[in-house]
Order: structure tokens, then C-alpha cells, then sequence
């Protein structure tokens, strides 16, 4: 999705912008536009395409400014070319624009303002807010004025940037259910939708609220509200390593962050199972207010979600309480049964989703207590929640998610055993087990990862496949999701997932000759149900490929084995040659890895 990127400071911005844009490549984008703002002079240059092709056009003009705003776009209103992409100006030419998010109500503003004279270069929404911003400055000659009347006027998100010819030392943002964040620096103010674009230059950021503006000039920041009050803001540091968001030596970010799942467990585990009984950073539920809970309901987009699926039925086991997972684009539009005996578990790598995000806003006014598990300080989903609590997996900068998954999955069987041992549900002989298990998690995961040759070798032979399918019951069939999913989103490949059970009330008569089909075996109670549904596949001439830590007597085509654990928390580890296998599938037919088509990491939009 959209990415921005802004200075105000001493040096020369081009480069910090260029910069900027290229660590936010990873969220997709088709074209991307700079403004730099130079002795009362605006200066544009924008072009569909990467980042590099915008750095070429750049390094041909002499822009010196040191303030500076910069948009990579991914088309939503209006096709993607240069006269869509942002920057955007005034008629006047005195407003320069950059925004992230999607304005609702632009064609009535538009017609307000073509009624009063302005014109309109491109399809977008994102032209009627500087037009608008310099219809309100012609009538009181105010920089922030205008700006904040503008945001008044606006329905939608935002997250905006702008600059004005009349001052040369002045950037004015502002936002609202889209992120913005200001780094300070000795030098100057970065400004950024995400944090790794700008995590190079400082550690120390300002959040932007919701209806909030920052006026910034070289030496001085000032926050208020929309009717322009005054505010306070507190400086924030992020631990985030800025190494965090580099290669290291590795081709391609998914394939670092596949391996980073050592570290990333252990550091979303932490120290929440260092004493006897389990403690979690910022939630702190009572028996009292557990008990009174009658259902809790797990809600998320896409991977997020089958981390949830992946959860759900630990979390009924331990603690008694039925359990309801959803896809936030459902839940928020079919007025779920939610009231105050809900607890409603928000799931979101990014924390800026809209459609986990709304989801969140509709449970909390039918009065659940919401809980948001996002992977990035300061989103905005834990800023809407009643509680929040944070995966520490770092930075995730490939689009396909991988061990923001797997670090979601360990923190959701956390919870649910630390809600058991409050309810007193399960003893505390059963808690200690688990709790090794949990801990026994990053030798594992470093084990699964120590050798790949087998999956390497997979998927030299099925890359050129048209179709897989994946199998899997009880807890393997979540994980048969999500390694459908990556694949897909990957390698482009169609993919399904079956609960093994399904498999002959329709799919199996798509089973033909080599049509590959991967199984994952992990639960020991369901091994022969499982077996079988292979069976029936094999039957029909299906290449099989098998994920599994069980000693299997039957022949496959291929066996994956992984590290035995508890079979609550085998999706952490099965999935991994999943991933795997979708990354490598993906290399063969010569695919960016990183930024597959059509995706973006953040969706901001619905
Ligand atoms: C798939 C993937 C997506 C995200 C989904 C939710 O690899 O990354 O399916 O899981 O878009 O994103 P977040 O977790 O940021 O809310």
C-alpha cells in the first residue's frame, strides 16, 4: 500500500526521501513522486514505476531543498501513471500533497470545488485536498487554518504531508486512520508512514493520533487537535535494530525472515514463563472478569487469521470457553453476537489493517473488551484497543508473512494458558509441561531449519504444477491453510486447503495423474484418518508430499520430517517447510519473492 516519507532539517532531502522510499518499497506500490521545497519555490518529480527509475529522474535535476515530502502510491482511484501519482498540487500550484489512505466523500468535494472554479488533472481522490487546503487559505491567508478546515471537511483516512510555496520553512501533516509518525534527529524532522523507512536516522519518534496535526518547522514541532487545541506529546523509543531491516547476506527478506523464527520465538516468549506462574506485559485479567466471559472471539485478515484458526481450539480446550475465529472483512459487516461477555482478540502483524481495525471499533461499541496483538509499536489497532500486547518478531519486510505468523501463534497459546491458569482450569503439572514445550520451541524451529536440501528438492520437481493441494485435520488443517496461502501468493501457483475429511464430498475428483498433494501428519490420534484421505489420493495418481513428525510405515513420494512437540503447538513447526517450500517454488520460476504482484504488506484500505 501507499508509503510516505518526509524531511524538514538541515541536509539535503532528496536523499533522505529516496532513501526513505526505497525501505518502503516492501509494502507494493506502481509509482512514486518527490516535492521538494526550495527559497519559496516547489519543485516535483514523479513517475510510474520503481523507485530507482523516480532516483534516475531526480539525479538529473539540481533540487538542493532541505524539506521535502515523498509517496510511493498503489493505485486505488485512477489507474497507475504519472498524472495519478503524488505528489498532487493546487490549481495555484501553491500546495504540494502527499496521502495515504482514501477520502470518501472527494467527489462531493469535488463538485464544491469545481462550483467555485478549480479544475482537475487526475482521477484521484487525493487532488481535491491540496485544491481544498488553498480554497480555505484564499479565504484566511493561513497555513494550518487551511489544513486543519480541510480535515474537517474530509471522510475517509489520511495520512498527509504538505508543503506551501508562501513558506519556505514549514511542513504541515496530518492524520487519521492511516499511520504518520515523526523522528527526531539532530538534524531534523523524518517523517514516515512506517518506522523502517526512517529507523536510520533515529529512534526516537512522535506518534500522530487520530485527527491530529503537526505543524514542523526547522527548529520547533508543535502538535494540536483538528479545531487546532493545543497538544502534548510524549517521545517514544523504538528497540527496533536498524540492521533488522537489511538483508544480512540473505537473497531474499522472506528467506531471512523464515530463519529469524529462532529469534523471533524467543523473543516473543521473553520472559512471560520465567516464574511459576505466567506473566504477560500489559494484560492483567482477573478470575472475576474470565469467568464472566461466555465467548471470545478471534479476528483477523489472512494469515493473521489462520493464526487465530491455529489457536482457537487450544484456547477451548484450556480454558472452556467457546471460541469464534473471523475474518475481519466478515465480522465487521454481519453484526456478530457481541456484548459484554466478550473478549474479542484482534490479530494484525502491520496493527494498521482497516478491515481488522473496523472490526475492532464495531466489537468495542457493542461493548466487548478488545485485545490487539500487533506486531508494531505504536499501530494503530493497539491504540484503538482496550488491551494490547505486542509479538516481538522485528520488522517483517517481505509481503508474505512468515514469522509475524509464527510468533502470533506462539503469543495466542501463551494467552490462552495464562486465561487457564487464572480460571484454574487446567493444573498447574499440565501449565509446566506447556510451558517447556513453549520453551522448547527455538531449538526446534532451529532444527527444522537446519536441513532444506529435501524441501530444495520438492520443489525442483512440482514448481511447474498448475494446482496443489494441501491436507490436514484437527490442528493440521489451519496449517494446510496458510501453507496454501503463502504458495499462492507466491508462486502464483492455485492452491487449495482441504480438511482431509472434505476431500470426497467434492475436491478428490480434481485427483489426476502427479497432481501434487501435500499432507500434514502431525496429530498422533488423527494419524490413521489422515492416512487414509492420503491413500485416497494416491489412488487416484497423486504425487504426495508429507509433513510430519510421526513415524509413518506407509510409502509417500516425499517425507518432511520435523522435531516432535506437544501436539498444541505443532503449527509452529509444520509450517515451516511450507514456507520454505512456497519460497523456494517461487525462486524456480524466477519470481520476486519479496514483492509478489498485486499484494501490499499494510492494507490499509477495505
Ligand atoms: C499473507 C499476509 C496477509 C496478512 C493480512 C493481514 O502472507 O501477509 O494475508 O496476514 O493482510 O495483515 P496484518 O497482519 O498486517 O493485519
Amino acid at each position: 500500500m501507499c508509503g510516505i516519507v518526509g524531511y524538514i532539517g538541515t541536509k539535503r532531502a532528496v536523499p533522505i526521501l529516496l532513501d526513505g522510499l526505497k525501505k518502503l518499497e516492501y509494502r507494493g506500490y506502481d509509482s512514486a513522486g518527490i516535492s521538494t521545497l526550495e527559497n519559496n519555490s516547489l519543485s516535483c518529480i514523479k513517475e510510474k514505476g520503481r523507485v530507482d527509475q523516480l532516483k534516475n529522474l531526480v539525479d538529473n535535476e539540481n533540487l538542493n531543498g532541505t524539506i521535502g515530502i515523498a509517496h510511493t502510491r498503489w493505485a486505488t482511484h485512477g489507474k497507475p501513471n504519472k498524472i495519478n501519482s503524488h505528489p498532487h498540487f493546487d490549481n495555484s500550484k501553491r500546495f504540494s500533497v502527499v496521502h495515504n489512505g482514501i477520502i470518501e466523500n472527494y467527489t462531493d468535494i469535488k463538485k464544491f470545488l469545481m462550483d467555485n472554479g478549480y479544475q482537475f488533472l487526475s482521477e484521484t481522490d487525493t487532488e481535491v485536498i491540496p485544491n481544498l487546503i488553498n480554497y480555505y487559505y484564499e479565504i484566511n491567508h493561513d497555513f494550518l487554518k487551511a489544513v486543519s478546515l480541510a480535515c474537517n471537511d474530509l471522510i475517509g483516512s489520511y495520512a498527509i504531508e504538505v508543503i506551501c510555496s508562501n513558506f519556505s520553512n514549514k511542513m504541515i501533516i496530518a492524520k487519521k486512520d492511516s499511520p504518520l509518525v515523526i523522528g527526531i534527529a539532530d538534524d531534523g524532522y523524518y517523517i514516515a508512514s512506517d518506522i523502517p523507512a526512517i529507523l536510520s536516522y533515529t529512534k526516537n519518534f512522535y506518534i500522530l493520533e487520530d485527527n491530529e496535526i503537526a505543524e514542523l518547522t526547522l527548529n520547533e514541532i508543535k502538535f494540536y487537535k483538528n479545531n487546532l487545541e493545543l497538544v502534548h506529546k510524549e517521545l517514544e523509543t523504538i528497540t527496533w535494530d536498524a540492521s533488522a531491516i537489511e538483508k544480512n547476506g540473505y537473497d531474499d527478506f522472506m528467506l531471512k525472515e523464515i530463519y529469524e523464527q529462532v529469534t523471533s520465538i524467543r523473543e516473543t516468549i521473553g520472559c512471560k514463563l520465567n516464574k511459576s506462574l505466567i506473566e504477560l506485559d500489559n494484560i492483567q485479567f482477573t478470575k472475576d472478569f474470565l469467568s464472566n466471559i461466555n465467548k471470545i472471539f478471534i479476528v483477523a485478515c489472512g494469515t493473521a487469521m489462520h493464526a487465530g484458526l491455529a489457536v482457537k481450539s487450544i484456547f477451548e480446550k484450556l480454558c472452556y470457553i467457546p471460541v469464534e475465529v473471523d475474518m475481519a472483512s466478515e465480522f465487521r459487516y454481519r453484526n456478530p453476537l457481541v456484548d459484554n461477555k466478550t473478549l474479542a482478540i484482534f490479530i494484525s502483524q502491520s496493527g494498521e489493517t482497516a478491515d481488522t481495525i473496523q472490526a475492532l471499533k464495531l466489537a468495542k461499541s457493542k461493548g466487548a473488551t478488545t485485545l490487539a496483538i500487533s506486531n508494531v509499536i505504536g499501530s494503530s489497532i493497539t491504540r484503538e484497543a482496550d488491551i494490547y500486547i505486542y509479538t516481538h518478531a522485528g520488522p517483517e519486510i517481505a509481503v508474505a508473512s512468515t514469522k509475524a505468523y509464527t510468533a502470533q501463534v506462539v503469543l495466542l497459546n501463551i494467552i490462552a494458558l495464562y486465561c487457564a491458569q487464572i480460571l484454574e482450569t487446567i493444573s498447574l503439572d499440565e501449565i509446566e509441561l506447556l510451558k517447556k514445550e513453549i520453551l522448547s520451541l527455538p531449538t526446534k524451529i532451529e532444527l527444522a531449519l537446519k536441513d532444506i536440501s529435501m524441501v530444495q528438492n520438492i520443489a525442483k520437481k512440482i514448481y511447474n504444477a498448475k494446482d496443489i493441494f494441501f491436507l490436514g485435520r484437527g490442528i493440521d488443517y489451519p496449517v494446510a491453510m496458510e501453507g496454501s496461502l503463502k504458495l499462492k501468493e507466491i508462486s502464483y501457483i492455485h492452491s487449495e486447503a482441504y480438511a482431509g475429511g472434505e476431500l470426497k464430498h467434492g475436491p478428490i475428483a480434481l485427483i489426476e495423474k502427479d497432481f501434487p498433494v501435500i499432507g500434514i501428519l502431525t496429530d498422533e490420534k488423527l494419524l490413521e484418518k489422515s492416512i487414509s484421505n492420503i491413500q485416497e489420493v494416491i489412488s487416484r495418481g497423486a504425487k504426495t508430499i508429507i509433513v510430519t513428525n510421526q513415524e509413518l510405515k506407509k510409502d509417500f513420494d516425499y517425507v518432511i520430517k520435523i522435531p516432535n512437540i506437544h501436539p498444541y503447538f505443532s503449527p509452529i513447526l509444520s509450517v515451516i517447510p511450507l514456507q520454505l517450500l512456497a519460497y523456494y517454488i517461487s525462486k524456480e520460476k524466477g519470481l520476486d519473492v519479496d514483492k509478489p504482484r498485486n499484494l501490499a504488506k499494510s492494507v490499509t484500505v477495505e
